[in-house]
């Protein structure tokens, strides 16, 4: 069973380049917030892709996450690039700063990658230190995802894969009203259903699919 630092050392699924959305996001928290820098949380901030573009716009950026090979891969990156930021080996329940604060956390295509009781755990930590009025924006699996449904089902929506890349690795499938639950305590302000319909699928699809599988995307405010 692979587990995600594994994956990391192997030089496996390690995302390069930041997403679109998460540019967004920082220019959203900038025209929101008039402080600088601003102070943004990576939460499962994987190789640091996002860290890295979010430190380069001047902001402070705190990189968490439970591989400490991710979070080698993180600070390489940032001392390539002359970035510094906060890393920590943590897991996703918790903040490893005492006392840090935010104006935004991010976590993107993370979350999901526990049981539901971690993720409400670590949503509600992401709450208790959010500033009021901050953001958080998270990508989430949904029951319409690709892999909905393969592996062991360990609890209801949460099923771990046999095989492939990902074997090992718990994933949590969201529908609407379990995405709408888990955020009851946020304002929402985007809920999202990021779809992607496959038409068709080989053999092993899981290993060689290149696009996005269906998502939730949320913005919530605190
Ligand atoms: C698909 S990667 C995404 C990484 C990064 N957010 C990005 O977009 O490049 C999922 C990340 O979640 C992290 N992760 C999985 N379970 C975790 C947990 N319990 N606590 C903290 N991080 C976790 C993994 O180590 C991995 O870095």
């Amino acid at each position: 069973m692979a587990t995600w630092n594994e994956l990391f050392e192997r030089g496996e699924s390690i995302a390069r380049f930041p997403e679109r959305e998460v540019q967004e996001f920082v220019s959203l928290l900038e025209r929101r917030f008039t402080e600088r820098p601003l102070r943004i949380w990576d939460l499962c901030c994987g190789a640091g892709r996002h860290t890295v573009a979010m430190a380069a716009r001047g902001h402070e950026i705190c990189a968490s996450d439970i591989a400490a090979h991710g979070i080698t891969l993180t600070e390489a990156q940032l001392s390539e690039f002359g970035l510094s930021a906060r890393t920590a080996v943590a897991d996703m329940t918790e903040c490893p700063w005492p006392g840090a604060t935010f104006h935004g956390v991010v976590s993107w295509d993370s979350l999901h990658h526990n049981t539901l009781e971690n993720i409400l755990t670590a949503l509600h930590a992401v709450h208790k230190r959010l500033d009021v009025g901050g953001l958080l924006m998270v990508t989430l699996k949904s029951t319409r995802a690709d892999s909905f449904g393969m592996g062991t089902e360990i609890e209801p929506g949460t099923f771990v894969q046999d095989s492939g890349r990902e074997a090992g690795v718990p994933h949590h499938y969201f529908d609407e009203s379990g995405i709408r639950a888990a955020l009851d305590r946020w304002t929402l302000l985007a809920l999202v259903e990021l779809r992607s319909d496959y038409v068709e699928r080989c053999p092993g699809f899981l290993d060689v699919n290149p696009f996005r599988y269906t998502a939730w995307g949320v913005l919530a405010e605190k």
